[in-house]
């Protein structure tokens, strides 16, 4: 591992995304925030804590160009980094609408170029800095609701299909990049206490700073960051939960 160790969270303004980003702080990293919401205040005063460490950054991630702008960055100040964690994603209101409903196909498309789409232009751009890392290890916060295997819901296309397409871009990735010594982490975070219908969900299970720390036991496996002492089969890509359950594509 570098020195100091790099990672970049996307969706870091609050939520997991922002659970996330205070670990990895009390963890000792370096930390870029992408930054969706800017006025939003907790990651400014998280900054006051980590003045050193917390490198807030703009980054929309359904937009190529904040995706350039962000890694640029990151590029100049840092040159590397060590792992990259596709955590941003939305719904929409209209997702809940069944198939005897009009869909709002606007909302689909939304929801499909930020939670599939978004992380291939996050990877793309940040590639290059992910190389010189020493650990190049690209994390995907993904959703139960992207398994076709599991799945009984009778709507929520937009959520659902965006989800199961990014299962589909990791299995791609990590046919192209597990060779080049990549590894890869395909998770469902749990049911989290996040801000996903726009305002706080109490009815969830988890706090997000809890959800953060079973996320970041994950991700960080086979390191010393993580408790996770039992192998993991680097070579087979599973999507798992925050149990370590295992699910069906
Ligand atoms: N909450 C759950 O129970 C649950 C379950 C399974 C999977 N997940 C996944 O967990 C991840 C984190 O979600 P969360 O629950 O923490 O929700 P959240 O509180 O809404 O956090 C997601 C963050 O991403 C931001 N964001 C929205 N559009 C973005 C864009 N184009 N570029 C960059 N950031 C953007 C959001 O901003 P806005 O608030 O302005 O949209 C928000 O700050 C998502 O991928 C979600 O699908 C969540």
């Amino acid at each position: 591992m570098n020195k100091t160790p790099v990672v970049v969270i996307t969706g870091a303004d609050r939520g997991l995304g922002f659970g996330l980003c205070k670990n990895f702080l009390e963890k000792g990293w370096l930390v870029y925030a992408g930054q969706y919401i800017p006025d939003w205040p907790e990651l400014s005063s998280l900054s006051e804590k980590y003045p050193e460490k917390l490198r807030i950054v703009p980054l929309d991630v359904s937009s190529i160009e904040s995706v350039k702008k962000a890694a640029e960055k990151v590029g100049k100040e840092v040159g590397y980094v060590d792992v990259l964690i596709n955590n941003a994603g939305i719904t929409a209101p209209t997702n809940k609408l069944d198939i005897r409903e009009q869909q709002n196909y606007d909302d689909i498309h939304r929801v499909y170029d930020v939670n599939a789409l978004g992380p291939i232009r996050v990877m793309e751009v940040f590639l290059p800095l992910v190389d010189k890392g020493s650990l190049k290890r690209l994390c995907f916060v993904s959703s139960e609701a992207g398994s076709i295997g599991a799945c009984e819901r009778t709507a929520w296309y937009g959520y659902c299909m965006s989800k199961a397409a990014l299962n589909m871009a990791v299995k791609i990735t990590f046919n192209r990049l597990r060779p080049e010594g990549y590894t890869f982490r395909v998770y469902h975070p749990g049911w989290v206490r996040s801000y996903m219908s726009g305002k706080k969900n109490y009815e969830a299970d988890l706090e997000p700073e809890e959800a953060a720390r079973y996320a970041v036991n994950y991700f960080m496996s086979g390191t010393e960051y993580s408790e996770l002492d039992k192998e993991i089969d680097e070579d087979n890509l599973i999507l798992r939960d925050y149990l370590l359950n295992e699910w069906p594509w």
